[in-house]
């Protein structure tokens, strides 16, 4: 099985690392494709705790090693593999994964639900704007000796954050190991703790191009976040910080010249697929009220169907019914609405979401709204 996903993936994990992740596998959650006696195709999940809006937590089968021999592609393996995969989800209303290729996974019933967005800043001349408060409190420490600090932040931060996972103590583990062959050529972590936040960060490169890369920061309070960013600006010798995080970052309203912060790349990040349709509507907190009819298809799992969605105050009431459906979509679509990240909107306008009245789209995308930004807790 490594050498299939090395293979596919052209990475090769130490023994450590395969058994902190398999840690979070549960009994039966493994499938292979064989051609006779050879393995040549693979596919897991995990066991993940996801967190939507409103702040509740489901159980998320977190789908990984997706991989198939170069020599048996394209020949049904994957969709055998993912057939018998979700079989075995029994437990969980909802699974999610991160795709090598957006085209692969949409037939499958599965929707990109967060945004990956790369900022740059170009710290030399970067001044934060007067009315931006120094709130200080942060300190450079080596990450082992305030694990449970750090562990306490993140938990407070996943808590808050749609898209948010546990991180269980072996994987913390990892992240502490800091083991050379993650570090993609940059130098191990340098670690900034604030009673509120941290951030890792790596260094990367030569005289003329020096990056320091961001591999996580966790806020649990927007103080700590700009105390963060106060101290990432001030690396002095370093052209360029980096991070991978949310559209709408706070970073480009901290400064007097938001030009020196410049997107690079916008990703997917999370993608999610509704297993049990009502329970995970009902999971989540909404922003407006709403009574909506909603036809959805599932042609991979056949979970779809006619359900009524009713918001009021915050809170959700989803059934099946038999009455006139107000919208159809695929179920792709609602996992990608789920999160907050994408608008029914975006979708009506690409026909992909059809609505008899355009109030009730305004209405979705009312309701649906997340104030707090969708973001991936960690890759898996
Ligand atoms: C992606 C991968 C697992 C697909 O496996 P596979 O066995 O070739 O897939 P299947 O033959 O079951 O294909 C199922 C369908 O998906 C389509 N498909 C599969 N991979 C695709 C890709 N990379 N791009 C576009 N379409 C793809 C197939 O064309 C097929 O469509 P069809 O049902 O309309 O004929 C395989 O190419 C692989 O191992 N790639 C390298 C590792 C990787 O990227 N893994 C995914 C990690 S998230």
């Amino acid at each position: 099985m490594n050498l299939i996903t090395a293979t596919g993936f052209g990475v090769r994990r130490s023994e450590e690392t395969v058994a902190a992740w398999r840690s979070l596998m549960p009994a039966d959650s493994v499938v292979v494709a064989c051609d006779g006696d050879e393995v040549v195709g693979t596919a897991l999940f995990l066991d993940l705790q996801l967190t939507v809006p409103g702040g509740a937590v489901l159980p998320m089968a977190g789908v990984s090693l997706v991989a198939v021999a170069p020599t048996h592609r394209r020949r049904g393996a994957l969709s055998g593999m993912f057939s018998e995969l979700h079989r075995r989800m029994a437990a969980y209303p909802i699974a999610g994964l991160e795709a090598s290729e957006a085209e692969i996974y949409g037939r499958f019933g599965y929707g990109p639900a967060t945004v990956w967005e790369r900022l740059e800043v170009h710290r030399r001349g970067a001044r934060f704007h007067p009315d931006v408060p120094d709130p200080g409190g942060v300190r450079v420490v080596r990450p082992a000796e305030h694990r449970a600090q750090l562990e306490d932040i993140d938990e407070r931060w996943r808590r808050q954050t749609p898209g948010g996972l546990r991180t269980p103590a072996r994987l913390w583990d990892e992240i502490l190991a800091d083991r050379e062959e993650s570090r993609e050529g940059g130098t191990p972590y340098y670690c900034l703790l604030h009673p509120d936040g941290f951030a890792f960060y790596r260094l990367y490169g030569s005289d003329e191009k020096n990056k320091a890369e961001v591999t996580k920061l966790a806020a649990a309070t927007a103080e700590a976040e700009i105390a963060l960013w106060r101290v990432l600006v001030g690396l002095d010798l370093k052209e360029i910080v980096g991070i991978h995080t949310h559209p709408g970052h706070v970073l480009r309203y901290l400064l007097t010249d938001p030009r020196l912060v410049r997107t690079t790349s916008v990703e997917d990040g999370l993608w999610l697929r509704m297993l049990d349709i009502p329970a995970v509507l009902q999971a989540r907190t909404y922003s407006a009220d709403l009574d909506v009819v909603l036809e959805i298809s599932d042609d991979f799992l056949g979970r779809g169907g006619r359900f009524a969605l009713q918001v009021r105050d915050g809170h959700a009431q989803c059934a099946p019914t038999t009455a006139d459906a107000d919208v159809h979509a695929e179920v792709s679509v609602l996992g990608s609405m789920y999160l907050g990240a994408h608008r029914a909107s975006s979708f009506a306008s690409a026909q992909r979401l059809r609505a008899n009245d355009s109030a009730v789209v305004a209405a979705l995308d009312a309701a649906f709204v997340s104030d707090v930004p969708a973001e991936l807790g960690y890759g898996f």
